[in-house]
């Protein structure tokens, strides 16, 4: 049974967390509640022990305590960590590194995922500060779920609103238990730089690493499929489980992916594979003061991919730096692609070696998502859940 540490904080919106309890332990969860002492002034412990079936923990200095350092045993017990309401405040000492009581001693030492619900004022919320605290927390990993907006308990309206424990539960839930959409079915994935020999010992090459194929690779093998993972040159690890063909040159990675093709429900082609080869190469070492290297065309592996598709879904990458969306809707059409997988690589936070992007994915039907930053990890899955709604 996967555990869910509840940390609860001193906001209006703390009653709704009974429900939120009820909930988690209906989808089959154990659920450790672990209160602030402001907390405490809203909802009774009492009412969390009784909801969640489990001793509620309040204190770090707790006499009583089940565990021998409990903060630690459970940073390490849980699968993921939900705060809710968390307020302006728990949110600030997160950010500062601030570790004062249980809930922020437990959040702070857990490797776990860490999922927040904001809830507060809405003057409180879009104080400049406590956006800063978000966005620290958001690029240290921080999940964040909501705040919505609407009428709030102050008689203010505006964004502040916790979301509703419904909505936090399933978004909890299917990140915990992912969805088995790919079962049975084949992604063919590209990933990482091809390298053009230019003679015995240098090559032309470029500066993709390989994370965004891999977070593919991840992701669809975490729902169910079999992965066959084409790739070059990588910097980031090649994702275990899936199946490894090595292609250093777009010639093999031409190669390989017409072998393979005919096996794939889903192509995702995310490799940057040079759109150059050396024409006058030399095998011995070139040691002449100038040098003028002739570069033809290599083959269009995406294109060809495209060529007699049949059944199969096939998403192409597009990393642009200027007039991004006609760009990438010509290439979508050139490609014969059903998604193109959009980022400005000049954007902060996009494109190359970064764990980060910034996307926008267009349908072949002219549709358009532009999606916020997220990692290659989370864009993996927004990607996945596109070419499952195809
Ligand atoms: C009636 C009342 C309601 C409050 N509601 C909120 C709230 O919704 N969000 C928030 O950030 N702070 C709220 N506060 C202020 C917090 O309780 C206060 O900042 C407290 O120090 C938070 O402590 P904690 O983060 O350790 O739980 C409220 C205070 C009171 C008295």
């Amino acid at each position: 049974m996967k555990t869910i540490i509840l940390g609860v904080t001193g906001g209006i919106a703390a009653y709704k967390s009974c429900e939120l309890v009820s909930r988690f332990r209906r989808l089959g969860y154990d659920v450790r509640v672990v209160m602030t002492r402001n907390a405490t002034e809203f909802v009774t412990p009492l009412t969390f022990e009784s909801i969640s079936h489990n001793k509620v923990v309040v204190d770090t200095f707790d006499k009583t305590r089940e565990f021998e350092i409990e903060h630690i045993s459970y940073a390490a017990l849980a699968s993921a960590f939900v705060i809710a309401p968390a307020t302006a405040n728990f949110i600030g000492k997160l950010a500062s590194g601030i570790s004062d009581d249980m809930l922020t001693t437990t959040v702070s030492a857990t490797k776990r995922p860490v999922f927040i619900c904001p809830a507060m004022n809405v003057n409180m919320y879009l104080n400049p500060v406590t956006q800063a605290n978000i966005e620290k927390l958001k690029s240290s990993g921080y999940r964040f779920i909501g705040p919505d907006s609407g009428l709030l308990a102050c008689g203010d309206t505006g964004a502040g609103r916790m979301t509703e424990p419904e909505e936090i539960a399933s978004a909890v839930d299917e990140f915990l238990t992912p969805k088995a959409d790919l079962k049975g079915k084949t992604v063919l994935v590209t990933s990482g730089a091809t390298r053009e020999a230019v003679d015995g010992v240098r090559f032309i090459s470029n500066r993709s690493s390989g994370k965004m194929g891999a977070a593919v690779a991840e992701a669809a093998m975490e729902r169910g499929a079999r992965v066959i993972f084409v790739r070059g040159y990588m910097s980031a690890p090649v994702p275990k489980g899936a199946e490894e063909v090595f292609a250093g040159t777009t010639a093999e990675m031409f190669e390989a992916v017409m072998k393979y093709k005919s096996e794939a429900d889903v192509a995702v082609m995310a490799a940057a594979p040079g759109d150059y080869r050396v024409e006058n190469y030399s095998a011995e070492k070139l040691k002449a003061d100038t040098l003028t290297l002739r570069l033809v065309k290599n083959p269009d592996i995406a294109a060809a991919a495209g060529k007699d598709k049949g059944n199969m879904k096939l998403v192409v990458f597009a990393a642009e730096t200027n007039d991004c969306i006609p760009n990438a809707l010509k290439k979508l059409r050139a490609k014969n692609a059903d998604i193109i997988v959009l980022n400005d690589v000049t954007a902060e936070g996009a494109g190359f070696d970064v764990d980060t992007n910034i996307a926008t994915i267009i349908r072949a039907d002219g549709a358009m998502t532009a999606l916020e930053k997220m990692t290659k990890r989370e864009l993996a899955d927004v990607i996945l859940d596109a070419v499952s709604e195809l």
